[in-house]
């Protein structure tokens, strides 16, 4: 194969960038020149590079230490680059990497796979510093960005826990919340990006309890109005932090609307009917079911049985959406059953 090298050019604006000192980019190609040529050009530019002749080399330095960027071969001896991708994609630590097919003579259904599989771009050998320098740029500064922001979303995560954590009745509820809602939507064939949305907004819900002292949020006995105020304003307080993030835009509405009900009597905005989307009764069911199957601060767990009687009630109260609660109660039962085995089925 040849490759123009041009790296004897002197570049005008050539200098390493600040954030190429940052990144590690690693190259996967069984042709030694095409990675001697890659390491030359980006370590000149300030990266630090790493080579893998073959699939499970470069599988082995991404699932250890996952790199900023990787240079993939289409056609390597022991895997295809669509395999290595493919696992790259499915690795929840490594979903978001960059990943950079390079393409010598691919056909249109190479890339077409490629394209379902999640590449990020495509580099087609021979490929010259000019073209190959600014893409690396734009690619790495991306996954700083991402970086970023999943550290972002991750501190909020652990601050959801600490406050779950600070009742010990309440341990873990936000997370328990997310499971039913995500449950419930899957039944109802809700896409991945909503899923997504649905899953964060259920996990940072009671986020603004935050703002409420431990000597109200932990009284065991009956509220105060004025008490009941400041515990009422944890829908606004949690829209309020989340609100400058974002991509939590439309994880807004389930936050802030949690305590609403269909008929206009919850808080904070006393909504009702179409204008509580399902994302929020789905949450809203969600959320009811778990706070009256564990033990609160105020009352014993009630088994699954009385929760339901009760939501069925509210139901026909015209709080909660009947649809919803009938794939939770559906999606609880689905979960207890074990999978039927294959020989009663055949
Ligand atoms: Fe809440
Ligand atoms: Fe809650």
């Amino acid at each position: 194969m040849t490759l123009r090298d041009s790296t004897t050019r002197s570049k005008p604006g050539g200098r390493a960038q600040p954030e190429a000192s940052l990144s590690r980019i690693l190259v996967v190609d069984d042709d030694a020149s095409v990675r001697t040529l890659l390491r030359r050009l980006l370590e000149r530019a300030g990266y630090s590079v790493e080579e893998a002749p073959t699939a499970e080399a470069g599988l082995a330095t991404i699932r250890t230490d996952p790199p900023d960027l990787v240079f993939l071969d289409l056609q390597l001896p022991d895997r295809s680059g669509h395999s290595v991708l493919e696992e790259i994609r499915s690795n929840p630590a490594t979903r978001l990497l960059p990943v950079v097919m390079l393409t010598g003579f691919a056909s249109s259904e190479d890339k077409v796979r490629a394209y379902e599989l999640g590449v990020t771009d495509f580099l087609a050998k021979p490929f010259s510093p000019d073209e190959l320098l600014p893409r690396v740029r734009s690619l790495v500064l991306l996954k700083l960005f991402a970086d970023e922001h999943e550290h972002a979303e991750h501190m909020i995560v652990t601050l959801a826990r600490t406050i779950d954590a600070r009742d010990p009745y309440t341990a873990g509820h936000s997370a328990r919340v997310a499971e039913y809602a995500e449950l419930v939507a899957r039944r109802m064939d809700f896409d991945g990006t909503t899923l997504l949305e649905l899953r964060r907004g259920a996990l940072f819900h009671d986020l603004g309890k935050i703002a409420v002292s431990d000597a109200v949020l932990l009284k065991p006995g009956p509220l105060t109005a004025g008490e009941r105020g400041v515990i009422q304003k944890h829908p606004v307080v949690g829209t309020e932090l989340l609100a400058p993030m974002k991509t939590m835009l439309k994880t807004l509405p389930i936050v802030r609307f949690h305590h609403e009900r269909l008929d206009g009597s919850g808080y904070p905005d006393g909504r009702s009917g179409a204008d509580v989307p399902l994302t929020v009764r789905i949450v809203t069911v969600a959320d009811v079911f778990d706070a009256l199957t564990t033990t609160r601060v105020y009352r014993a767990a009630l088994s699954r049985e009385a929760a339901y009687e009760i939501m069925e009630e509210e139901v026909r109260r015209g709080w909660w959406d009947g649809e919803v609660l009938r794939e939770l109660q559906a999606a609880v039962a689905e979960r207890e059953t074990p999978p039927a085995r294959d020989a009663e089925i055949s």
